[in-house]
């Protein structure tokens, strides 16, 4: 068996992960109906969307745990994320099994409520029919099985199973709530940050947690105690500002080849060219000299070329389309025939 991590090992995310619902921040909806479910021991099917890092695994975790007490949650709550397979025959033969089988005696000192609950994380990578097929198993066993549903895109979930649960969104968590939960990490940990490496941080995690918690653990590891914005720079992924100002001015040169030549250079540094694509377009938006025409035509492309790296398009053609896009639409140039 493998070591059980030592604490100085264990990742943060799990270290400062809130055990009770309470200390969720934040999301006071749901933590509001969960408060009320653990006093009446009465939970719908639920359903949790939102983007990453905001706490939806965690208050999945932490009412599981605050139902049925430490022990008893081992046998009453099956969790599956989505390196476990989920596929069909999953679903009509492990979560039906767990589904179908009685619930026992309860223990003191927790609601312990006579059904279990089935905590399916990331749901929305489930494959349609998956999701037709657990249709079936929540009403046949409604009764005595919860579902938690978890996932990015509601949209992915099927309706049949969606129009069942109580739905929760979790928002990006605020700035001030990441400065207070990452201050109070800081102080556990022993470490320092200045404030403009607490605004950097808060900026390059964009309201996901678990993003900055991480950097901040990454962070201590290469540059220990001390910490400053440029540090954070260094681990987030994010690429620096004046990477993106060169792109964008050897684009309003016009000259092609100058443009080609910065392109080259970035490739060459490493950058990560869907990071670049997103900053690019922070950066446009937010141009004041840019018309709104010019906006359009850069974004448009910056959009197309995100499309063709997640499938798998090659890293420096798209990022060179884009800029040589980019710099047709700031000189105004006439458009490029699409031959895509
Ligand atoms: N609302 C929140 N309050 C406190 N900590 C949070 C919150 N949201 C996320 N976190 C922290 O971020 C990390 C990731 O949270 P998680 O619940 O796994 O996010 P996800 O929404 O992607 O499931 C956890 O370690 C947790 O400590
Ligand atoms: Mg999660």
């Amino acid at each position: 068996m493998a070591p059980m991590p030592g604490p100085s090992t264990q990742p943060w995310v799990e270290k400062y992960r809130p055990r009770n619902v309470n200390d969720v921040a934040s999301q006071e909806e749901v933590v509001k109906t969960l408060r009320n479910s653990l006093e009446t021991g009465n939970l719908p099917h639920l359903l949790f969307y939102g983007p990453p890092g905001t706490g939806k695994t965690t208050t999945a975790l932490a009412i599981a745990r605050q139902l049925f007490g430490p022990e008893l949650v081992k046998t009453r709550v099956l969790e599956l994320n989505a390196s476990d397979d989920r596929g069909i025959n999953v679903v009509r033969t492990k979560i039906k099994d767990f589904a179908a089988v009685a619930v026992g005696p309860g223990v003191s000192g927790y609601p312990c409520p006579p059904f279990k609950v089935l905590i399916l994380d990331e749901a929305d990578s489930m494959t349609e029919d998956a999701q037709n097929a657990l249709r079936r198993t929540m009403e046949t066993y409604s009764k005595v099985t919860r579902f938690c549903f978890i996932c990015n895109y509601i949209s992915r979930i099927i309706e049949p199973l969606a129009s069942r649960c109580a739905k929760f969104r979790f928002k990006p968590l605020g700035r001030e709530i990441m400065t207070d939960r990452i201050q109070y990490i800081c102080r556990e940990e022993g470490l320092s940050l200045d404030d403009e490496a607490l605004n950097t941080l808060g900026k390059v995690s964009g309201g996901d947690m678990r993003r900055a918690i991480t950097c901040l653990q990454s962070a201590s590891r290469l540059f220990g105690s001390r910490i400053s914005s440029e540090n954070i720079i260094s681990v987030s992924g994010v690429v620096p500002d004046d990477v993106i100002e060169k792109l964008l001015t050897s684009c309003r040169s016009g000259d092609y080849d100058k443009a080609q030549g910065t392109v080259t250079d970035i490739i060459a540094d490493g950058y990560a060219v869907s990071q670049i694509l997103s900053q690019l377009h922070d950066e446009v938006v937010r141009a004041e000299d840019v018309t709104d025409e010019q906006k359009a035509r850069i974004c448009e492309r910056v959009a197309e070329a995100d499309k063709c790296l997640i499938d798998g398009g090659d890293e420096y053609l798209q990022l060179l389309d884009v800029a040589s896009n980019t710099m047709r639409a700031l000189c105004n140039m006439p458009q490029e025939s699409t031959y895509v």
